[in-house]
């Protein structure tokens, strides 16, 4: 049987037919989208290496059936940056060496997206390490990657309070 759906990926609009009623959006991303800056880890739910942000809240997309997702908006990696203009969540990472490997960052940075649009973080290291506690990283750059979702959060909030004056 062969399902179709329609999904809004990166402000780009996909009508796709599913041959299998099991695909993960992460596979789907992937394999059949080429969206590889998803990256899969563990597939089951424990690394956060595939986070995504779905209707703008983030995701384990190995864990979520694309047939579930019918309407959908996603958001990626690769729908982040403005051009040439970097997320203030992916300059913060840089800025701050919150990676080395670089394995998990996508699924980082999509995790802090989503954590500093959740407006709860606040600014306490200990808060933020805890609500990104489902993104792993075995290089261990966790130091980096809080004082990233740090400054962003603030660079984010500026930039609202400026955009509202
Ligand atoms: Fe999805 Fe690990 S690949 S949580
Ligand atoms: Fe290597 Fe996080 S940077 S796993």
């Amino acid at each position: 049987m062969s399902l179709s759906i329609s999904l809004a990926i990166n402000g780009r609009k996909h009508e796709l037919h599913l041959e299998d009623s099991r695909v993960t959006l992460l596979d789907l991303l992937r394999e059949r989208l080429d969206l590889t800056g998803t990256k899969k880890g563990c597939d089951r739910g424990q690394c956060g290496a595939c986070t995504v942000l779905v209707d703008g809240r983030r995701i384990n997309s190995c864990l979520a059936l694309a047939v579930s997702l019918d309407g959908a908006e996603v958001t990626t990696i690769e729908g982040l940056a403005e051009g040439e203009v970097l997320h203030p969540v992916q300059a913060a990472f840089i800025e701050h060496d919150g990676f080395q490997c670089g394995y998990c960052t996508p699924g980082q940075i999509m995790s802090a997206v989503g954590l500093i649009a959740e407006g709860h973080a606040g600014e306490d290291p200990e808060r933020i390490r805890e609500l990104m506690s489902g993104n792993i990283c075995r290089c261990g750059a966790y130091k980096g990657i809080t004082e990233a979702v740090q400054e962003a959060q603030q660079v984010i909030s500026q930039r609202s309070r400026r955009d509202a004056a």
